[in-house]
């Protein structure tokens, strides 16, 4: 619902409430995010003081205490005596860096916005809040996209340059967000290759703390994604904001506690090596932010996250849809297989209850290792003969279905593609930077994405490709293309997120029953952005359980469950060594969206009975799994003797409750593990026995089995009575 009246703003979703006021100079204050509050003006709780070397602008005259410095901004602009973090940073064609954003007008429109050629969430309604530097000419459009139903809302931000002259974008930020309070503690999602989203939480302290990343994708290091809360906030009390950023290359979430103890938040494009320049009569658009805000802990805010990206950012066909399980020869096989091996796999997956064959890395053209071949989309028939046309008939006869790995991306110096169009990459001058081999591609041009989209395009049509695994396995590096004028280089990162999107919209026009999985090395590229286009991504290379626990615990805090990539692998670990059962791999493996990787045909009968057993309790329970509201019962990083989450069915009717024990350790302590989200009146039968009150099952818990041996499980299913 969105209210406006004499230049105040009120955006409220079903239990937040979101505000912003211009004041009488037209400046546009940010008055209040938070939990649902009644109507009213809540500029009341600014407070204008005169504060030293904070300086007034011109139309404030003697008034000491009007000062961009103090005051709680909604869209921060850099050089005009605001010295917190800005959002806008701009650079006038006098070269002087100064922005000065007034209030101009607004509109309401029905439905939420789009953004042409960036992913953006579906919502209810939309607000756009104009501003204006009349002297740089300059028109910024402040987008807020409201989804009633899941307390979020988004922002993006439109610049258009109404001006007779050129000026520069040195920075954009989606999202500006002032608080006015200065004791929040921020947490950021942090890792690296093999270890992705790893929870760190601190108090804000002076200065400013920030997660970015300027490796030309969101990184395996740290997660456009970041949660704001009370000191004390838990899973279930505690007032907490998420803020995502729906954007998959540089970003940089940066917040500052300023010296008044106040709190600014920004999110957006990382200004490391962005210079946007913006012709007369030129626009541009930010990615869009979102943001949550819950009053009662972690717990909510990730389930109204998760309801809004499975119900409002996921796209049909495969929004809500079930996933089929999938069989991925990597693991297995590495580069070194052909159609036999790959057939036989199959044969062995397809009697377990496995639905999709995936055929990874070293298809295509000369690819038997990773030296050589990327960029060359033709498939190898050495390895392959007849092609997809003989490969595929063959897994579906099986009754399965098909899908292959793709790296579009990326080239090898030993390809035809290379040897053709060596000035294709992305690459400075006089430089060269390998990463695993390879070079990057330069997608900001069209001609570059046409030939690469035109090899696929032709592979997908050879036979019924119903997947695709979308990979990228380097970070940017001596970044430069050749087809920008030097002055233009600033905006060469964006244009390739841009070119990115812009491959994968093709393949959604021309497959649109093809389901694309996101991957980078793993979890190097897992954001709001990238599910837009891929339903899901790869969570992890590292698919080792006990390490699985950590990295899908972090993720849980923005990302559902039907979006996370998970897999059972053969033991010992190929990453950790580390040798854990196959009962325990696949309940780790089936919060996910589930599958093997490994020959299925090197397992012992008794592997295959419980693979068995697992198959089809996922397909059992799938809706359970990918719908539920998910909780986290336990921190895997806090080393406890067990690591335990529950999904619970929105109707409450049925629960699944899923526990882990660590290392053994002699006399274990006999531990009660208490539920949540079940119905209090409710009954429920646990594993079919017995009849227990909801209130009981949540207040006293339900008693842990004793673990003998390392790494354990065990899976509790609830259901009403
Ligand atoms: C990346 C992916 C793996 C696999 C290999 C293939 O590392 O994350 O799952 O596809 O590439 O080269």
């Amino acid at each position: 619902m969105i209210h406006c009246e004499k230049g105040l703003f009120t955006l409220h979703t079903k239990h937040t409430t979101y505000q912003m006021k211009a004041d009488a100079h037209g400046v546009l204050l940010h008055t209040y995010y938070g939990p649902r509050v009644e109507d009213c003006d809540l500029s009341y709780r600014i407070r204008y003081v005169d504060r030293g070397f904070s300086p007034v602008p011109e139309e404030a005259g003697k008034d000491r205490t009007f000062s961009l410095d103090v005051l709680p901004q909604e869209y921060s602009a850099a050089g005009m005596g605001d010295f917190r973090l800005p959002a806008l940073d701009l650079e006038l064609p006098n070269g002087s860096r100064t922005a000065d954003l007034r209030f101009k007008s607004f509109r309401v429109e029905p439905g939420k916005y789009t953004l042409e050629g960036l992913p953006a969430f579906r919502g209810d309604e939309t607000l756009v809040v104009i501003l204006e530097d009349a002297a740089a000419g300059v028109e910024v459009e402040l987008y807020y996209g409201v989804l009633e139903d899941c307390d979020v809302i988004t922002r993006a931000v439109r610049l258009h340059n109404q001006g007779g002259q050129t000026v520069k974008i040195r920075q954009a930020a989606s999202l500006c967000l002032d608080f006015q309070r200065g004791d929040l503690d921020l947490i950021t999602f942090d890792g690296k290759h093999i270890q992705e989203r790893s929870p760190n939480r601190g108090p804000l302290l002076p200065g400013v703390r920030s997660a970015e990343s300027v490796r030309g994708s969101s990184s395996h290091q740290h997660n456009p994604f970041v949660i704001l809360c009370d000191h004390d906030a838990g899973e279930d009390h505690g007032l907490c904001y998420g803020a995502m950023l729906l954007y998959s290359g540089n970003f940089q979430a940066a917040a500052e506690r300023s010296q008044f103890e106040n709190i600014r938040l920004t999110l957006g494009i990382h200004p490391w090596h962005f210079c946007w320049t913006l012709a007369p009569g030129e626009h541009f658009t930010t990615p869009e932010a979102a943001l949550c805000c819950s009053k009662q802990g972690f717990s909510l805010l990730s389930h109204q996250l998760h309801r809004a990206i499975r119900e409002r950012l996921l796209r049909d066909p495969w929004a809500g849809q079930p996933r089929p399980i999938l069989i991925n020869n990597w693991e297995a096989t590495m580069f070194d297989f052909d159609a036999e091996r790959l057939v036989n796999i199959a044969k062995s997956a397809a009697s377990l209850g496995m639905e999709l064959f995936v055929m990874d890395d070293g298809w295509f053209g000369k690819r038997s290792s990773d030296l050589a071949g990327l960029g060359d989309w033709a498939v190898n028939e050495e390895k392959l003969p007849g092609g997809l046309e003989a490969l595929v008939p063959r897994i579906q006869a099986l009754g399965m279905k098909f899908g292959l790995w793709i790296e579009p991306e990326m080239v090898n110096e030993d390809s035809e593609l290379y040897r053709a169009h060596p000035d294709w990459v992305l690459q400075a001058p006089g430089r060269m930077v390998r990463s695993r081999q390879q070079l990057a591609l330069d997608f900001s041009r069209k001609e570059v994405r046409n030939h690469i989209y035109d090899a696929l395009k032709a592979v997908f049509s050879s036979a019924e490709i119903s997947y695709v695994k979308w990979d990228v396995n380097r970070s940017l590096a001596a970044v430069w293309s050749a087809a920008l004028l030097p002055d233009r280089q600033g905006e060469v990162y964006h244009r390739y997120v841009l070119g990115l999107y812009d491959m994968l919209e093709w393949m959604h026009r021309d497959f649109p029953h093809m389901l694309i999985e996101g991957c980078s090395g793993g979890g190097g590229r897992f954001d709001a952005g990238m599910l837009y286009y891929t339903p899901q991504i790869w969570c992890s290379d590292n698919t080792d359980a006990m390490d699985r626990l950590r990295i899908q615990y972090g993720t849980s805090f923005c990302y559902p469950v039907c979006t996370m990539g998970a897999h059972v692998s053969a033991v010992p670990n190929a990453q950790t060594g580390r040798s854990v059962s196959m009962q325990t791999r696949g309940v780790v493996a089936m919060h996910g969206t589930f599958g093997y990787e490994m020959d299925p045909a090197q397992i012992t009968p008794e592997e295959r009975e419980i693979i068995l057993r697992q198959t089809a309790f996922f397909k059992e329970h799938q809706a359970l799994l990918h719908q539920g509201d998910y909780y986290r019962l336990s921190d895997p990083f806090q080393n406890g003797p067990y690591t335990a989450w529950e999904l619970v069915s929105p109707d409450q009717r049925e629960a699944l409750v899923s526990v882990v024990s660590g290392p053994i350790q002699g006399g274990p302590p006999c531990r009660s593990l208490r539920l949540k989200g079940l119905n209090p009146d409710f009954y429920y039968q646990v594993n079919g026995q017995g009849r227990y009150p909801g209130s009981a099952l949540m207040e006293a818990g339900w008693p842990l089995p004793l673990p003998w041996g390392d790494y354990q499980s065990w899976q509790f299913y609830l259901t009403a009575l």
